[in-house]
């Protein structure tokens, strides 16, 4: 089993749809396998979006859960929103079927703060729907030769704000918690235990060489492209990300008291934020084997120095993973082959609970992706010769020195935007997002 899968495979260019137009006879090819593929994804993505929002309470549905994050409602708005501007007014060539939304759900218009006056839930539905039904019939038509990476990167949108939309959701729900002094459900299945060999597992070696960084592919955001040949020394890379047991030393040790594990802008964040443990601390049942989680990106530096090792840099972090991941042969397939399914969870159901003595280190780092995201030392920046698509705002902006770069992919991160060359991007200070680390050194610790 391909346990790398290239996406190139799944959205491959169909020789029909090259010679389909928008002028030409308008009939679904159904051996179309990039157009029936999109169909199949678009239903599914739009699937584990509403279920997110299914039975949320009013309150919940309206209110900002910290200053950094719009409402859910919001972003179920935005999602119809930005996908009518891009296939229906864009592509379609149609005029804009909602005006009166525009303000309210376009990225650039509204301050977060005035986001939470909103159509009710069942409003915002209903318009979802209607668009959704346009978007259908004009993908069953769509030129898909030339439009293919649009529609690629609208199911990204998608699945992107969907993870934020849980998001805020664990926030809302940790501030219950606070409120009522009390455990609350939360509203997604939380990591489970990731399977790895018996400790002590060493680091891995990952030798001096060339590897191809980024993907070309249809599929491909903006700043993954253009793939690129890097030359790196040798390294270990640690087969699993930092436990709870393993960061539990760390507090235990002082850590968030010890000036020296901190660099100068981490010490000033941990002044005035004032934590004591990653955000998403868990308590319950196997609590010392999770990964990590809800840690900023100072916290995850200061507990690397703890260990003497240090986050790896992007380019270590996506060779390690694209020479190991192909190594292996995994029980199922963590970087994609849910992609196109329908049922979310059944792939993480599938993941062993325990690996066997024919595993290999490999095996156990293979596992512990799609966690927790993972920090890297790397600040976010644009690959030579990258160009903005499909608008300059998408990427470009957060090429300014003060965004860190997170791999991987979380327990929330949908199978679309989930593969080894995908960055993800926020604030070093930002702990709210599902993050964690691994760690690397120069030897093997
Ligand atoms: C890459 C997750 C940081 O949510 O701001 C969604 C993705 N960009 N709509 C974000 C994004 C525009 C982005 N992140
Ligand atoms: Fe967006």
């Amino acid at each position: 089993m391909n346990v790398n899968p290239d996406w190139a495979k799944r959205f491959q260019r169909s020789p029909d749809s090259a010679t389909s137009s928008t002028s030409g006879p308008a009939t679904l090819d159904p051996n179309n396998p990039l157009r029936s593929q999109l169909q199949q994804a678009y239903s599914a993505c739009r699937t584990d979006t509403l279920a997110l929002v299914a039975d949320l309470e009013n309150k919940l549905f309206y209110q900002q859960a910290h200053p950094d994050f719009s409402p859910v409602g919001w972003h179920l708005g935005h999602i119809g929103f930005t996908e009518s501007l891009w296939i229906l007014e864009h592509l379609a060539q149609r005029s804009c079927i909602f005006p009166q939304y525009r303000h309210l759900f376009a990225a650039d218009s509204l301050p977060k703060a005035e986001r939470q006056n909103l159509p009710n839930l069942e409003t915002l539905l209903a318009y979802l729907e209607t668009l959704r039904a346009e978007v259908l019939d004009y993908l069953a038509i769509a030129p898909l030769a030339q439009q293919g990476r649009l529609w690629c990167w609208l199911l990204q949108h998608e699945s992107q704000h969907y993870e934020t939309m849980a998001m805020v959701l664990e926030m809302h729900r940790l501030r219950q918690e606070a409120e009522l002094d009390r455990a609350v459900a939360a509203f997604h299945p939380k990591p489970k235990i990731f399977p790895r060999l018996p400790p002590p597992q060493p680091s891995i070696p990952i030798p001096a060489g060339t590897f191809e960084m980024g993907c070309d592919e249809i599929e491909a955001i903006d700043n993954e492209q253009p793939a690129h040949l890097v030359c790196l020394e040798d390294f270990y890379i640690d087969p699993y990300p930092v436990t709870q047991k393993e960061y539990q030393q760390f507090i235990a040790a002082d850590g968030y008291q010890t000036r020296r594990y901190w660099s100068e802008a981490g010490w000033q964040w941990l002044q005035q934020a004032q934590v004591k443990q990653p955000l998403y601390w868990r308590s319950d049942g196997d609590w010392r084997d999770v990964p990590v989680c809800g840690v900023s990106w100072y916290e995850a530096e200061a507990y690397t120095r703890f260990v003497g090792k240090r986050l790896p840099t992007e380019p270590e972090w996506e060779k390690a993973v694209k020479s190991l991941v192909a190594e292996v042969t995994l029980a199922t397939d963590i970087w994609g082959d849910r992609r196109f399914y329908n049922d979310s969870d059944c792939a993480k159901a599938a993941i062993p609970t325990q690996l066997t003595l024919t595993d290999s280190l490999a095996h156990s780092l293979a596992y512990s992706l799609g966690q927790v995201w993972e920090w890297t030392a790397s600040w976010f920046s644009a690959y030579d010769g990258f160009s903005a698509y499909p608008y300059q705002g998408y990427s470009e902006t957060y090429f300014d020195g003060c965004h860190r770069v997170l791999r991987g992919g979380s327990w929330a991160t949908r199978p679309w935007a989930r593969r080894s060359t995908f960055r993800n991007w926020y604030q070093p200070h930002v702990r709210q997002a599902f993050t964690g680390f691994r760690c690397v050194s120069e030897r093997c610790i």
